[in-house]
């Protein structure tokens, strides 16, 4: 905000308040955290539950969260931010959340703005560790709101996902018709066991559990102020806090690094699906002006907002790829490529085990022979089965699309101020692909693998070594091929007929 300049409506909400935040930690938690610090400079305290974790409690663990690139630019704008940040140590698996009792009358004393984004994001977590993190977790939470006489409002994030059972995901909460308890029940045997039943059309535990963690909103939510931000595939930031930042490599993210390196050369999915990624800065502005609007605008319902790019500016997993080889090939190559970087799409499962099979995993296993007779690190066998193991969760999500409504985004920005839309953007519809993507591949290079983009003059001399020496070995198999296969085969043919 310019010093002289007028607070905003939504500045002016989080104006001395005091917030309550989990997931900090994590992706989508830190450019929350960072949004929230340098676009309302005047907020109050922001208590973000952390729990201890490898031995380091939750104060070191803040510290170590600061670190990070994300916050580099407003430690340059406004140093003195970092100070409204305390940490809270707590678990939202534990009861009460595992918070002292001063932490949470503290809590309950002062904070009107709750946000939630803590979560397990894994697909296949064991269902009763998913339930316990993402719907129990959240009734922790909402517990604790229910204790907060100041409360205003309350954002849960969730993900356009938690109803891709359905073709047409609208802004609403689609009853589910199981209940937790029955789950909680179950030895936990018989909870792995009954899970494909349980989850019935949904394709993992993760999608399961948070759509029944919205459903506990729904029923237990009833007198607070709660609103739902359901992002879709989270991906870079598009614009802040620079172009193309990025630190987690779920999703899409983990495709484009893998390929880009040439270790991943086929994908399971359809390149011709949607890829419905939202930018992480559009995400983080989307819950704060969510935030803000609902303490303005009470309704009966929760309003549940899509936050998705494909229904008003959607691009497919072919166009990523290609603008992702085009920034790799023209720009900033990645260091020590395996290979020269392609990528295929086969939705078929068989077909893609397949090709990975010839393509990756028999050079892996080459590789790992001669490092073993060499007396080398064995490594590529283990790389390539956490690598096939991470992106074959996604053939469900890269092989089908979904129409998400979204008119809720729409009508909250015709309620925002010029000024609100100027600084908590959402407005995918002016995003250019092309460019956002190419960032994103340069962001992939510098907060993921921490190479110098400026510096890549060796990685283009590597990849295209890589290119001339996977031609010459194409043109050496089609040669034996041809020499010991297809031409005897042939001459056998015609002096057959
Ligand atoms: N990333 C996406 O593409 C995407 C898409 C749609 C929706 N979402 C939603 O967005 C939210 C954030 O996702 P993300 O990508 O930022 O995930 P993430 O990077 O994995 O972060 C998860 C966060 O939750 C915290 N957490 C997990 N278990 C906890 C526990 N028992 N107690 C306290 N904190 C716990 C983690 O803390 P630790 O550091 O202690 O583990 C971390 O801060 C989630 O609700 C997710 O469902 C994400």
């Amino acid at each position: 905000m310019d010093e002289k300049s007028q607070p905003t409506d939504i500045q002016n909400y989080y104006q001395d308040r005091s917030l309550f935040l989990t997931g900090v930690s994590g992706f989508l938690g830190k450019a929350l955290l960072e949004k929230l610090l340098r676009s309302c400079p005047k907020i109050g305290t922001i208590n973000v539950l952390i729990r201890p974790k490898s031995g380091f409690d939750p104060g070191s663990r803040l510290r170590t969260i600061f670190q990070s690139p994300i916050f580099d630019l407003l430690k340059s704008q406004n140093p003195g931010a970092l100070n409204k940040v305390r940490a809270i140590g707590g678990d939202i698996t534990l009861p009460h959340l595992g918070i002292s009792e001063d932490d949470r009358r503290h809590l309950t004393e002062t904070v009107s703005v709750v946000i939630h984004s803590a979560a397990s994001v894994k697909f296949n977590e064991p269902i009763k560790v998913a339930l316990n993190i993402n719907y129990h977790g959240t009734a922790r939470i909402l517990e604790l709101c229910h204790e907060m006489p100041l409360l205003t409002s309350f954002v849960h994030v969730s993900t356009a996902y938690s109803n891709c059972d359905l073709e047409h995901v609208p802004e609403k909460i689609v009853p589910s018709t199981v209940r937790p308890e029955d789950i909680d029940a179950l030895s936990d045997e018989d909870a792995v066991k009954l899970t494909p039943a349980l989850i019935g059309d949904k394709p993992n535990t993760y999608t399961f559990t948070k759509s029944l963690a919205e459903n506990l909103l729904r029923k237990e939510g009833a007198q607070l102020p709660i609103t739902i931000v359901r992002p879709s595939i989270i991906g870079a930031a598009w614009q802040e806090p620079q172009p193309g930042y990025v630190d987690s490599t779920c999703g899409v993210t983990g495709v484009m690094a893998a390929s880009g390196k040439g270790f991943l050369t086929c994908m399971c999915g359809d390149g011709a699906s949607v890829a419905d990624v939202i930018p992480l800065d559009v995400t983080a502005n989307l819950i704060i002006a969510a935030g803000y609007d609902i303490a303005q605008t009470r309704s009966l319902d929760i309003p549940v907002y899509n936050c998705c790019t494909g229904p008003v500016n959607p691009v497919t997993y072919g166009k990523i790829w290609d603008y992702t080889l085009e920034q790799y090939e023209e720009a900033t190559p990645l260091n020590g490529v395996l290979r020269y970087p392609s990528l295929t799409f086969r939705v078929s499962l068989l077909r893609f085990h397949l090709i990975n099979f010839l393509c990756t995993f028999l050079p892996c296993l080459a590789a790992d022979t001669v490092a073993y007779l060499g007396g080398g690190k064995v490594k590529m066998m283990r790389a390539y089965r956490r690598l096939i193991n991470s992106v074959v969760v996604y053939h469900y999500f890269a092989s089908n699309q979904w129409s998400f409504e979204s008119s809720n985004l729409e009508r909250l920005n015709q309620r925002l101020s010029p000024a609100d839309k100027n600084i908590f953007f959402t407005n995918v519809n002016e995003m250019e692909w092309r460019s956002y993507i190419r960032n994103y591949a340069r962001g992939i290079k510098t907060w993921i693998f921490k190479e110098d983009a400026n510096d890549v003059e060796e990685a283009r001399k590597r990849m295209l070594r890589m290119y001339w020496i996977q031609k010459v070995l194409l043109m050496v198999t089609i040669s034996i091929l041809w020499s010991y296969a297809v031409r005897p085969l042939m001459f056998l043919f015609v002096s057959h007929v």
